[in-house]
């Protein structure tokens, strides 16, 4: 989305009941509470990661929540919550798949891991199974080299020496907790937003 469609989004389509909790805007205190009183704004990563927590994605009218409260202009919240790989801008499937391809994974096989678990699920990077259960993305380092290569699943469960037999359990278990449990418990989604 361009900065430009993105600002005239959160001016048009204001939010008919608060984006976030009180609950969330009491976490994101704390983050603020860190820094000091003029610098708020440093609690960006922090704030939209609790919105994150709580709405399952950063809608524009997300973006412009934490923007408001942080006293940020909306296009430079949007400018970080784009940057960043960890940040959801599409509602995610079930299970976010990220797979790192930086040089120590890449020399790993990395690439030959992201190849496959795309092949495997017919989807390219950035998109979700037409089911809903994964979301693909390209990470960058998550700082364990040593276990190249590496994916995370839902921004917390580290995976590690993910060859193609490795990357075939995963999805079978995935699938299988997905049948065993049809309710959603990804990230604390907060509704159908
Ligand atoms: S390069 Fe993949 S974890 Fe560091």
């Amino acid at each position: 989305m361009s900065g430009q469609a993105f600002t005239q989004l959160s001016i048009t389509e204001r939010p008919q009941e608060p984006a976030l909790s009180a609950q969330a805007y009491e976490k994101i205190d704390r983050e603020i509470a860190k820094y000091p009183s003029d610098q708020k704004q440093s609690a960006v990563m922090a704030a939209l990661t609790i919105a994150q927590r709580e709405v399952g994605w950063l809608s524009p009218e997300v973006q412009a929540a934490v923007a408001t409260y942080l006293d940020m202009p909306a296009i430079a919240v949007h400018e970080i919550a784009s940057f960043y790989t960890m940040y959801n801008l599409k509602p995610p499937g079930r299970f976010k798949l990220t797979i790192c391809t930086n040089l120590p994974c890449g020399l790993r096989n990395g690439n030959q891991s992201a190849r496959y678990l795309q092949a495997k699920l017919g989807i390219g990077f950035n998109d979700t199974t037409a089911d809903g259960l994964f979301t693909l993305k390209e990470g960058e380092c998550m700082g364990a080299c040593g276990d190249a290569p590496v994916m995370i699943v839902n921004d917390h469960r580290m995976c590690s020496w993910m060859s193609n037999d490795r990357i075939d359990a995963l999805i079978d278990e995935l699938r299988a907790a997905a049948s065993d449990s049809p309710e959603p418990k990804q990230m604390g989604k907060k509704g159908e937003r």
